[in-house]
């Protein structure tokens, strides 16, 4: 289904809520099903369970490559820009896609992974990440995706979370003028008690001698290269696992968010032709990297859903230069542009000579996504890269939706600067006030909340039911609370306010203060930490550190570049604090309990607003954090 014009919107929308059955099953219908449903839908937000498209028989990958190969095996599916401006591109055809990932499904069936178990993937943007992803989908595997820059110690912690049966990694991966060692990571996490890893499959990008170990390591290339590219599609139910994708929340561990097939595949698809308004011979370009929900949806699964056409990029936005992305779009004649606010932010630091530089002429439709967007980096991206002719759709949604939720439809619903807009149609947001009433009508702030299904939304947690009712569904019954706060305006338009728990934006991805300050704490030397979030000129947010030491530090730039090695060690380089302050103790309540909202005032330096301190524990540690302030 195509919505055309903000009359064909607002009619789908009031479809979608008198009848919501009748609505998801005629945009299901087209897909290619082994079986049918029997009922749409059912569920029950208190448990949470939730089931779309019951008893229905599908294989996603099907629907992505088989369903396309009559009238599109000769189409290109993938255009591979390497990290490289001189470096060749690789493109591949919607027949070429489907035989390699044939040949790999059939070598995982030869490795013996079949339906139900779990692969992960810790793997640079190669056209053989999105390859292994649906070979997994093919045999019914599960695939969970690490994205690579996180640290041997996070990696570890997924694949034992996950249970993951086979690694597929690279030797080295290449970002911008750097040259990573990136198996040497994948051996540091398997020496970290990961029992349930029974091989590794190693992709060579460079030609880096990697060690290997025998009967462990096998070379990705050498394990296909024998196989058939034809595989059979293994029969999936519609709420069997498609995938786990960990992200942070404010309280302990990253969670496996549980994704299934049906109702993925139908929102995937469904939210990329409306969001984006694809059609016919457009090109289509993401940012986005695939360790992130990002590129899972609109880089995997909906553009080959779709019959779309796109690139993929491996470097980064400022190789060799702040260009390179207009460069890119230039030679691929991109059509559709799709990235964060904090990369429009940083290539707007590097000044408009390198925009300026570039055509752009065949741009349609930008898109932002991860974080909210000021209003100074919307008006660049709106007249430096899109000419004024572009609308922009900025895309708010979450790993846990699988899709995006509120989105203005590109030159269908209205845009304004920095507003997400409207929910599409099958979603009903609504916002709650602390006591969980819903706030009525228009101009009102509030928590973000989802009050009916939809099909791509978080089924559970990877072996932690409880934690995701807990985490989503516990705060107020029958919703799904988001986590954002938001504001719905005079027109009903909601703009996303961002974060009012303990996660951060960092660039657009997502951190949980507990996490870091758990990694942090393992330094030698650190007694306590707290960490909440500043405003950053291009990051969105910044982490700042309030730190106790057991021992005097005798040099404080010495220490801070310790404590940052250490994030680096146990999560990953992007969680490193920005500042890092040492105190002599934190502001407690008499329970004991940290309070986070003077932390957070000092980092934000809103020293007028700080209000009463005099019932902490401790007041007079106040005056020393605003002293010292970083
Ligand atoms: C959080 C989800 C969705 C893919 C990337 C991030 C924030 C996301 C927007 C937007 C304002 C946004 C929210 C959300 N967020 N998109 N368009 N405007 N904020 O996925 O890592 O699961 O993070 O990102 O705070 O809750 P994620």
């Amino acid at each position: 289904m195509k919505i055309n014009s903000m009359a064909e919107y607002e009619a789908a929308y009031a479809k979608s809520l008198a009848t919501p059955e009748l609505f998801w099953a005629e945009i299901a219908d087209h897909f290619t099903w082994r079986k049918k449903w029997s009922k749409v839908l059912a569920w029950d937000f208190e448990k949470p369970d939730i089931h779309w498209f019951l008893d229905a028989k599908l294989n996603i990958t099907e629907n992505c490559l088989d369903r396309h190969l009559p009238a599109r095996a000769e189409q290109v599916a993938l255009i591979w820009q390497p990290n490289e401006p001189s470096d060749e591109v690789r493109k591949f055809t919607y027949q070429d896609i489907y035989n390699e990932v044939g040949r790999t499904a059939n070598a995982l069936r030869a490795a013996g992974i079949g339906k139900g178990d779990r692969v992960c993937l810790y793997m640079p943007m190669l056209p053989e990440l999105m390859i292994s992803i649906l070979a997994c989908a093919r045999v019914g595997a599960v695939h969970s995706v690490v994205f690579a820059g996180f640290s041997a110690t996070a990696l570890a912690d997924r694949i034992k979370d996950a249970g993951a049966k086979l690694v597929i990694t690279s030797n080295e991966s290449y970002r911008g003028a750097k040259t990573i060692a990136i198996k040497n990571i994948v051996d540091e996490a398997l020496a970290q008690d990961c029992t349930s890893v029974e091989r590794v499959w190693v992709y060579q990008r460079t030609t880096a001698q990697t060690p290997m170990q025998a009967g462990r390591d096998f070379d990705f290339s050498a394990v296909i290269a024998a196989q058939s590219p034809q595989a059979e599609a293994e029969i999936m139910d519609s709420e069997d696992l498609l995938f786990l994708l960990y992200t942070s929340g404010s309280t302990g561990k990253p969670k496996g968010v549980v994704h299934t097939c049906g109702g993925y595949m139908v929102y995937a698809e469904y939210s990329f032709r409306n969001v984006f308004q694809y059609n016919e011979g457009d090109i289509f370009f993401c940012t986005a990297d695939i360790g992130w929900i990002t590129g899972h949806t609109y880089m995997v699964y909906a553009p080959l859903l779709a019959g779309a056409t796109q690139v993929m990029f491996e470097g980064v936005p400022t190789y060799p230069d702040a260009g390179r992305f207009w460069e890119i779009c230039d030679a691929h004649k991109v059509t559709h542009f799709y990235t964060a606010p904090t990369a429009l932010r940083s290539l707007m630091a590097a000044g408009d000579s390198f925009v300026n530089r570039a055509n752009l002429s065949t741009l349609k439709v930008l898109g932002t996504v991860g974080e909210p967007i000021n209003a100074e980096a919307w008006h660049w991206y709106d007249e430096k890269v899109g000419k004024k002719r572009c609308p922009i759709v900025d895309t708010w949604w979450q790993t846990e939706t699988g899709g995006i939720l509120i989105s203005n439809l590109a030159g269908v619903t209205p845009s304004k600067p920095c507003f997400a807009t409207l929910p599409l149609a099958g979603v009903q947001a609504c916002l709650l006030d602390a006591d969980g009433h819903e706030l009525l009508g228009n101009d009102v702030e509030g928590l973000l909340c989802i009050k009916f299904p939809f099909p791509s939304m978080i089924r559970s947690i990877y072996g932690a039911h409880e934690r995701c009712r807990q985490t989503y569904f516990s705060s107020f019954k029958g919703y799904y609370f988001t986590g954002d706060g938001a504001r719905r305006d005079r027109d009903g338009h909601y703009r996303i306010i961002g974060r009012v728990d303990d996660v951060i934006n960092v660039s657009g991805h997502r951190f949980g203060t507990a996490e870091i300050e758990n990694a942090i704490n393992e330094h030698h030397n650190v007694v306590e930490s707290a960490v909440v979030g500043f405003p950053h000129d291009i990051k969105g947010e910044g982490i700042y550190a309030y730190v106790i030491c057991h021992l005097a530090v005798a040099g404080e730039a010495a220490f801070a570049a310790e404590i940052c090695q250490t994030v680096s060690q146990f999560i990953g380089g992007i969680a490193r604090p920005d500042k890092i302050q040492i105190v002599s103790a934190l502001p407690k309540t008499r329970s004991g309990k940290i309070m986070r909202r003077i932390l957070r005032k000092i980092a934000h330096n809103e020293l007028d607003t700080l209000g009463d301190t005099s019932t902490l524990f401790n007041p007079e540690i106040v005056e020393e954090l605003i002293s010292g302030r970083k």
